[in-house]
């Protein structure tokens, strides 16, 4: 059993990966909308990471005995002016993300909760790649994205990615 209040953030967290992955789907959908294919499956991938981080929070609090409760899953409701627009809601949500990632290991810390910390450990690098990714298409828009060629040769380089599901994952 884990103490009450981390717990109750870890099983918190399920639903903010949940929404990430919503958000994400969103955001696929607009580029999808405005031909940018590429864009849109870039998204489309980064959906199924966040799904599989929900699970790995289910699988972490059933594997310590805990109940896993699901609240409803917030709309997403951004509206997208241009196109680079959602590139930086991403980057803003990831540096939100890892400030939650970030409140849960606190909390482990001050329980001298060895275990979560070590589960953790894998999301505090996964967030520092994930900051690292959106923070990049957001400078490489900029530097590329207002020009038709060099939009396309973006939207080429984003349709390559492919998703992998975690080989290594957390600490269970
Ligand atoms: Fe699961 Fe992008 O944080």
């Amino acid at each position: 059993m884990l103490n009450k209040t981390i717990a109750a953030m870890l099983n918190d967290q399920i639903n903010k990966e949940l929404y990430s992955a919503y958000l994400y789907l969103d955001i696929a959908n607009y580029y999808a909308e405005e031909g940018l294919d590429g864009f849109a499956h870039w998204y489309e991938v980064q959906a199924q990471e966040e799904r599989d981080h929900a699970f790995m929070f289910r699988r972490y609090l059933l594997n310590n005995g805990e109940t896993v409760t699901f609240d409803a899953i917030q709309k997403p409701d951004k509206t997208y002016p241009n196109h680079l627009s959602p590139l930086v809601t991403g980057f803003d949500h990831e540096q939100y993300v890892t400030s939650l990632i970030t409140e849960i290991y606190h909390k482990a810390f001050e329980q001298k909760d060895y275990r979560t910390m070590q589960f953790l450990d894998w999301f505090i690098k996964e967030q520092a790649e994930e900051e690292t990714n959106a923070d990049d298409m957001v400078k490489k828009f900029k530097l590329y994205g207002s020009d038709a060629k060099g939009l396309y040769a973006l939207n080429q380089e984003l349709a390559a990615r492919v998703y992998t599901p975690s080989a290594t994952g957390p600490a269970m």
